[in-house]
């Protein structure tokens, strides 16, 4: 019986934070570590899948409209986001999974994590179902080098359907609110179409990906605050009152962020801001078009190789996300200060913040030095020895998500998976749904993933 893998990177930001659900660009990798579903096809149209980390249990759900929300928290939830959101692009899936989870994702880290296992997940039931996942990245994308090939040559039936990369992007940001926070968009697409050695500048409506080569010698060195960024209470609603502050603020100018970021000097936008705005929302503002030049001015430097130029733009983002925008962590600055003081030519919070992760950008020969630094001066003192692999790490840009043939298991133990009732009797039980419809049932979190 054909078993197959389906793989999706998590991704590292780097520069571009917020912007996104403003319209605006962001710059990020896909990363070399990825989330994985090892699965068989099976003839019933349910999912039922385990993972060999303890706390998250098994589950099983059939994919009838309307698949109802788990627990919140419930890592469920993701995949049965992506199973919806299939459902609802109209794509019929009569067909279901089998299978495990696993990954070197690092979880609650800013490194998305949740968008990798929606995306793998929405791969796995592509595949399972026979739609084809095309290439096309809406006319700014070249190729797919390194990214993992969608269809096993040995597998002859024609795709019922085939459903574009961009497409599926967009589809699965849209999905993924059913069980997370209202993001802008850039994680599945940044999962989707990694490149190897590229950086990603994506666009939003449209959504539009375009790879840019990361020069020769520049290393990214990824560093944990060892504060959990959970989408969850706190910083949840602390990132949806930012989408809205900047909402607010941009009906107080009244203007689109994309028409103000292109204005020649941004001088004369921040003076009309802050003669209308009150000081937080004018703080907000300012982040958001400052941060919309600066991912422009990144890219730039990036394609003429300017390491201190891309460096210096980190700093001045990371300093806006602190100062105006309020997302940063004593510890995610204190990271930054430590790596900047060791010779990174720049260093920054990636993600929403709240906790999580910095990116730092070095010379290859800086690497080691701005690791051991922060290996000592941060990691020590806290942990009372050196960081684990998850902690701390060198990011290489990699290819996006695929379906690849899998080795013979060694056969997971699916008798873990709680069964299914007769297909005369629904919800599934795994559902524990508080809800209605298709509505999730509580107000959704993303505190797992
Ligand atoms: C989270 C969201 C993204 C983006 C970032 C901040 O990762 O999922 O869409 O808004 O925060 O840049």
């Amino acid at each position: 019986m054909s078993r197959w893998r389906a793989v999706a990177p998590g991704r590292v930001n780097l520069i571009g934070e917020h912007t996104d659900y403003n319209g605006l660009p962001v710059l990020p990798i896909a990363i070399d570590r990825a989330i994985r579903i090892e699965f068989r096809v099976t003839g019933d149209a349910a999912v039922r899948l385990h993972s060999p980390v303890e706390r998250f249990a098994p589950f099983a759900f059939r994919m009838r409209r309307p698949i109802e929300a788990a627990d919140r928290g419930d890592w469920s939830n993701y995949v049965r986001a992506a199973a919806r959101g299939l459902l609802e692009h109209g794509i019929d899936l009569r067909r279901g999974i089998e299978g495990t989870v696993s990954g070197d994702v690092p979880v609650a880290a800013g490194l998305s994590s949740s968008s990798a296992l929606v995306v793998a997940s929405a791969l796995a039931l592509l595949k399972a179902n026979g739609v084809g996942v095309e290439d096309g990245t809406g006319g700014g994308a070249g190729g797919g080098a390194g990214r993992a090939p969608d269809e096993d040559p040995a597998d002859k039936r024609p795709p019922a359907k085939t459903v574009s990369r961009l497409e599926l992007a967009a589809l699965m940001a849209r999905a993924e609110r059913f069980a997370g926070l209202r993001g802008g968009g850039m994680d599945q697409a940044a999962c989707l179409h990694g490149v190897e050695g590229h950086a990603l500048r994506i666009e939003f409506e449209p959504l539009r990906v375009t790879p840019v080569a990361v020069p020769e010698g520049w290393r990214w060195v990824v560093a944990s605050s060892l504060e959990r960024a959970e989408k969850s209470a706190g910083a949840r609603d602390a990132y949806n009152e930012r989408a809205r502050q900047c909402r607010e603020a941009l009906r107080g100018v009244g203007s689109g962020y994309r028409d103000l970021v292109a204005e020649p000097g941004l001088d004369g936008v921040l003076r009309r801001a802050r003669g209308v705005l009150a000081p937080a929302l004018f703080r907000r503002f300012r982040h958001v078009v400052t941060e919309g030049r600066r991912v422009a001015l990144a890219e730039e430097a990036m394609l003429n190789g300017e390491l201190g130029r891309f460096g210096e733009l980190m700093v001045q983002s990371h300093a806006s996300l602190r100062d105006d925008y309020e997302v940063s962590t004593a510890g995610l600055d204190e990271i930054v200060e430590i790596a900047l003081e060791a010779g990174a030519a720049g260093a920054r919070l990636t993600g929403a913040g709240f906790g999580g992760c910095a990116v730092a950008l070095c010379e290859e020969r800086a690497a080691a030095t701005v690791m051991e630094a922060l290996a000592t001066r941060f990691y020590a003192p806290r942990l009372g020895g050196p960081p684990g692999r998850d902690a701390m790490f060198a990011a290489k840009a990699s290819g996006g998500a695929g379906v690849t043939a899998a080795p013979p298991p060694p056969s997971p133990p699916l008798s873990a998976v709680p069964a299914l009732p007769s297909p005369s009797t629904a919800p599934a039980p795994a559902a524990r749904s508080r809800g209605t419809g298709n509505r999730p049932a509580t107000d959704p979190t993303r505190d797992w993933f």
